[in-house]
C-alpha cells in the first residue's frame, strides 16, 4: 500500500496461484491516489500487502489447526479466503465498509459489518489477522471516502492499529495468535511497543521492501 498504489492485475507466482504482482513492476503505471479518488473506488483491492500477510500466515499455520479465524478489515476477503482455502479454517471477516462485507461473502466468508473486533464476544477467535489502514494522513488534507478509510490510519498512521491492539486480547482465546501487517510508513517499532505494552510478545515473520516502504508481518502471542 502506498499513496501511489492502484488496483493490480493478478499474476502467476510460479506455483500456479494467482497473486497480486509485486510493487516495482507496477510503479510506473499506477494511478496516483488523487486519480484513484476520481474513480469509483469501493473496496481495497488485494495488493502486495494483502499477499504478504496471506502468505506469511498460511505458512505459519499450514501444519496447525487454526480453529476460528477473524480477518479484521477484510476488504475484498482475499486474505481470509486464502487462509480458509489453505488451512480449512472457519474464517469470518469484519469491515466497516458494507461493500467490502458483500465482496467477502462472495468469497464464501462470513462477514460482519462493524468496527474492528467490537462486534465479537470475548475469546471468540483462535487467530486474528489484520492488514489495517496504516498510512499517515496527508497534512491538512481531509478526505472522507472509502479509499481513505482503507488506507489511512489517522495522523500517525497508527490510530486504527492502536485501537485494535487495545481490544485484541479480549477476543483472542487463550493461546491464540494475531498477525498484523505493518509498514515503515506506520512506524514498526511504535507498533511493537504498543503490542508489548498490551502484554503480547512479538516476532517479525517476514519483511518485504517496496519503493517508499518496507512491509513486515508481526505475530503477536500472549
Ligand atoms: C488496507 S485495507 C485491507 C483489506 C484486505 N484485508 C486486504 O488485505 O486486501 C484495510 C481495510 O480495513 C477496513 N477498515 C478500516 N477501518 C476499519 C474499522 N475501524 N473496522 C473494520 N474495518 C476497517 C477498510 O474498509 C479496508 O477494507
Amino acid at each position: 500500500m502506498t499513496r501511489d498504489g492502484g488496483e493490480e492485475e493478478a499474476a502467476d507466482d510460479g506455483a500456479g496461484e494467482s497473486v497480486p504482482p509485486s510493487h516495482p513492476s507496477l510503479a510506473d503505471r499506477r494511478p496516483s491516489l488523487a486519480e484513484r479518488r476520481g474513480e469509483d473506488f469501493s473496496v481495497y483491492p488485494a495488493s502486495e500487502d494483502s499477499a504478504l500477510l496471506a502468505g506469511a500466515v498460511t505458512e505459519d499455520l499450514v501444519d496447525a489447526d487454526p480453529g476460528r479465524v477473524l480477518d479484521v478489515g477484510t476488504g475484498s476477503g482475499y486474505v481470509g479466503a486464502r487462509l480458509a482455502e489453505a488451512t480449512g479454517a472457519w474464517v469470518v471477516g469484519s469491515d466497516v465498509n458494507p461493500e467490502a462485507c458483500r465482496q467477502a461473502r462472495d468469497r464464501d466468508l462470513d462477514a460482519v459489518r462493524g468496527d474492528l473486533v467490537t462486534p465479537f464476544r470475548s475469546g471468540a477467535f483462535d487467530v486474528v489477522v489484520c492488514n489495517p489502514p496504516y498510512l499517515p494522513a496527508q497534512d491538512g488534507v481531509e478526505w472522507d471516502d472509502w479509499f481513505e478509510v482503507a488506507v489511512t490510519g489517522g495522523e500517525t498512521g497508527r490510530e486504527v492499529v492502536q485501537r485494535l491492539l487495545a481490544d485484541l486480547g479480549r477476543v483472542l482465546a487463550p493461546g491464540g495468535a494475531a498477525y498484523l501487517l505493518v509498514s515503515t510508513a506506520t512506524g514498526v517499532d511504535a507498533v511493537v511497543e504498543g503490542a508489548l505494552d498490551r502484554g503480547f510478545s512479538v516476532v517479525a515473520l517476514v519483511d518485504a521492501s517496496f519503493p517508499g516502504e518496507t512491509l513486515t508481518v508481526l505475530k503477536l502471542v500472549r
